[in-house]
């Protein structure tokens, strides 16, 4: 038994998430053909056995043919991803982690040269910043395509024995509807919010029909698109009212900002040098304003701040998704009382930039993230010990070094500088080195909940018995 709000059970309907940690849905370009293979399943399972509850699977997943995606995501419009996403489900349904994955079609979000060269299809023409595809407006009939095309990858979920699935609405085909920028539609799909509305919630009410009551749908949207013209946070608030009067799903995942350019899906999924849970208190407003089920993720690294959006009622589960590539058990570690050995996200993106650039995403922090198959998180001990000598402190030098201690090796290490770290070093966000590599302090940044409600610096927290959860 225990008090602290993070491991506290929470009830999604009749799903029962053991506590109040999530992965949110990210595409770390491991599928193999289009397929969520072993090394997918892997990289799953890991998080899943050290307790976190909910794992949102892919990210982006297609759900037709004219979404190809842009960095290799699941295509969930092909029959056989029902077997391996059923692998994949029922070896996370063994460690008690629920298991739901995002569906999306990425409108004008894609390029014109990927998959099959179809037409890029949008609500209007109006071309997207970073992927430049000059998008056909849909026709009748691709609209009526392409709801049945959700409804079928949905179905295949289920069929999967997921727990639910998410749909995608920001900077994809479900918000170009939404958003007055990007829908030049008259007729039925464009002018009014009502109207503009109408393509999710006719693809809701498809996939309702198709997939019944019992399965979990929910919609990871934008509240406000932070741009002159786009979606305010006043429209963002009545989507939310909405989307909950709809009747149609069971919670919301709520973002704030737009992902078009660069400098938007930075605003989006914050890094290095910019504020902590910069949008948290926005979630916390949505929740408020729907007393409905709402996720969130942007930037929550640390678990002071994870423990203060739920015991604060901003949020009912916490993204901590970055956090949780750089160390997969989280969870665990909370519940054994070693906090301090959680190996943190520095927000340095090389996993996000390594999906379009290096073709998948691997962690700065942690060689073994994304290779489970291969190399694992928890280090073996070797049948017989060594004296190993490691030559450069550097990033590599010391990671060799680690692991060959975890093995029970006895290391010595070796370097001509006056201070380990090698490139890191310089990069790093000492104040003499790269300044703007540091965390302004933001609401929450470096700050924690006390057992007694105080807000207080993260500082105070570090080794003090009576913090929140132990
Ligand atoms: C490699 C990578 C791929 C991502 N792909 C998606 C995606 O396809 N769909 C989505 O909604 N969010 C995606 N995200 C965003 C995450 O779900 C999350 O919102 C973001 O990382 C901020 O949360 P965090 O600070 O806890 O990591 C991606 C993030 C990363 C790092
Ligand atoms: S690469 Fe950087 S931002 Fe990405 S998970 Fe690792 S530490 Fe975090």
């Amino acid at each position: 038994m225990t008090n602290d709000p993070l491991l506290q059970p929470y009830q999604l309907r009749h799903l029962t998430l053991k506590n109040r940690l999530m992965i949110t849905s990210h595409e770390p370009a491991y599928p193999e053909d289009g397929m969520p293979k072993e090394r997918y399943r892997a990289y799953h399972v890991e998080r899943a056995r050290a307790g976190v509850a909910l794992t949102m699977t892919a990210g982006s997943a297609s759900v037709a043919r004219d979404s190809p995606p842009v960095f290799n995501n699941i295509l969930a419009w092909k029959d056989e991803v029902v077997g391996w996403m059923k692998q994949l489900t029922d070896e996370c349904h063994d460690h008690g982690c629920a298991v739901m994955i995002q569906l999306t079609h990425l409108g004008r979000r894609t390029r014109w040269d990927k998959a099959d060269w179809l037409p890029v299809v949008s609500a209007g023409h109006a071309r997207e910043p970073s992927h430049k595809a000059f998008p056909k407006v849909a026709e009748d009939w691709d609209i009526a395509r392409i709801i049945a095309d959700y409804a079928d990858a949905a179905e295949r979920m289920k069929e999967a024995g997921l727990d639910g699935i998410e749909l995608q609405a920001y900077g994809h085909l479900m918000d170009q509807f939404w958003s007055p920028l990007t829908n030049d539609l008259d007729g039925p799909y464009g002018g009014s919010l009502d109207n503009r509305l109408r393509f999710t919630f006719d693809t809701l009410s498809a996939i309702r029909e198709r997939c019944g009551e019992d399965f979990l749908v929910g919609v990871r949207y934008t509240g406000d698109e932070d741009l002159p013209g786009g979606l305010t946070k006043n429209d963002g608030l009545e989507i939310s009212r909405r989307l909950k009067d709809s009747g149609l799903v069971d919670f919301l995942n709520v973002v704030k900002g737009h992902i078009d350019t660069d400098a938007g899906l930075t605003d989006v999924i914050p890094v290095q040098g910019m504020r902590a849970s910069p949008h948290l208190d926005f979630a916390g407003e949505v929740r408020a304003a729907t007393r409905f089920p709402t996720f969130h993720a942007a930037k929550v690294q640390d678990v002071a701040t994870a423990r203060h959006a739920i015991a604060s009622g901003k949020l009912d589960m916490v993204g901590m998704t970055r956090a949780h590539m750089a160390d997969p058990h989280i969870v665990a570690k909370i519940m054994r009382g070693e906090e301090e050995r959680i190996r943190p996200c520095v927000g340095a993106n090389y996993c996000l930039d390594r999906i379009y650039q290096g073709g998948m995403a691997l962690c700065l922090h942690n060689p073994a993230t994304g290779r489970e198959l291969e190399q694992p998180h928890e280090v073996p001990e070797a049948p017989e010990t060594r004296r190993v000598v490691i030559i450069g402190a550097g990033p590599a030098g010391l990671e060799a070094a680690r692991v060959s201690a975890a093995r029970g090796h006895d290391v010595i290490v070796h370097e001509a500088a006056n201070d380990p770290g090698g490139q890191v070093r310089g990069a790093s966000d000492r104040p003499d080195t790269a300044p703007r590599r540091d965390d302004p302090a933001g609401p929450m940044a470096f700050r924690g909940m006390h057992a007694d409600g105080r807000d207080v610096p993260l500082q105070q927290l570090r080794g003090c018995s009576d913090r929140t959860g132990g």
